[in-house]
Parts: structure tokens; sequence; C-alpha cells
């Protein structure tokens, strides 16, 4: 079986896979790498919405052949260590998450909007395609909005992820130490693991909606 590696969260990752795996089921299945969930498979519900070298893109849809050499970060790698980017801090003060399913996604999705607009009107918030079964929407918008703000307010360090330029603002923004369910709701391996979701889904984070 053919061996694709690439630069997952900063780290050189090896998979034994046929050409034709997706990559959403490369991260999950032989990686262990769960933040980015599966609901359709088809590019519809962005459920698995992460960054290919710094842009969106969808793993679901997308085969490991086609990121191999290339730089791969998921919810996992979003953080520098416990200081939380300004979106997951900012989806904490809005207290966004509910069952926690789309919301690795909608963080992705709201960092690349971010990353493309600085200062997001609603037509560009409303423009993100992924889906909550939850109707989080409005405290999306106001989490997009809140982090657009400090980050334009706040002196920002530039971290490179995997080859992205991500903004982390300096002082502010660490982790919680406590209300480990809201924090694990947006943190990715600092656990995208959220309560919530792994009750929902199952301690190994199933692959299967709930
Ligand atoms: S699981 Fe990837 S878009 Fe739905
Ligand atoms: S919080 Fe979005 S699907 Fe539940």
């Amino acid at each position: 079986m053919p061996k694709y590696s690439f630069m997952l969260n900063g780290k050189k990752v090896d998979v034994d896979a046929p050409s034709d795996l997706s990559v959403l089921w490369a991260l999950r299945d032989k990686l262990g790498v769960t933040g980015p969930k599966y609901g359709c498979g088809i590019n519809v519900c962005k459920a698995c919405t992460s960054h290919l070298d710094g842009q969106e893109f969808n793993p679901c849809v997308t085969n490991v052949e086609d990121v191999a050499g290339r730089k791969v970060t998921t919810i996992e790698g979003l953080a520098d260590g416990d200081v939380l980017h300004p979106v997951q801090q900012a989806w904490l003060e809005q207290d966004v998450a509910q069952c926690g399913f789309c919301q690795p996604g909608q963080i992705m999705a709201a960092v690349a909007l971010l990353k493309r607009t600085k200062n997001p009107t609603d037509a560009d918030i409303d423009a993100i395609e992924n889906v909550c079964r939850c109707g989080t929407y409005f405290r999306v918008r106001t989490a997009i909005k809140s982090a657009a703000a400090k980050m334009a307010a706040s002196p920002a360090t530039t971290k490179v992820v995997s080859g992205s330029a991500v903004p982390v603002t300096t002082a502010g923004a660490s982790l919680p130490t406590t209300g480990a369910t809201a924090t694990a709701a947006v943190t990715g391996a600092v656990a995208l693991g959220a309560a919530a979701v792994v009750k929902a889904m199952g301690e190994q984070g199933s692959a299967e909606p709930a």
C-alpha cells in the first residue's frame, strides 16, 4: 500500500493508505485526529472543514494522495499551546457551542474568513456554508465579530501553523482551567473531544453523525 507523507499541525506524518482514501478518514481512522467531523462526506455540511496550506478545505472530498507534501491544519493545531486562537477564545466567551458537533468546522471556517476579511460583514458571515443542526448561527456571527474586533485592537504575533500565518494574541487568550466542557468544545486536541461531542459520538469520537 502506498505511503503518503504530509505535515499535520506542524508535524510530519506518514499514512499507509490507498490513494483514494479521503483525508478525513486518514485523519480520523489512521491518525486519531477526530476534530474534523464526518457529517455528509460529499462537501455539503462542512463539518470536516480544516485548512490545507492555509486555505480552508474539506477533507471528506480530498484524497490523501492530494495532500502529500503539503500542510494540513485541523482544529487541534489552531491553539498555540495553552494560548487559544482569538476565534476559539471568542467562541468560549459567546458560549457558541451547543452539542458541539459542527463547531470544529465552524471555527476553522471562521478563521479562514478572518484571514480573507479582517472586518467581515453580516453577508460575509452568512456566506459561510457550515451547517449547524443546533442553530447556533446567531452566536457564530457574534463570536466572529468579537474575534475580528479583538484581532484588530490587540497587538498580535504571527504564529505559523502548518504554513499558514495565524495571528495569536499575546495576552488574555489563555486556556481557561475551568469550564472544561465549554473549553473542550472549541479547542481541538485540547480537545474537540468536547465532553458533549464525546458523549454524543462515543468514546473514540465515532465518525457517524449523532
Ligand atoms: S463531512 Fe465534509 S462536508 Fe460534510
Ligand atoms: S452545535 Fe452545531 S450541530 Fe450542534
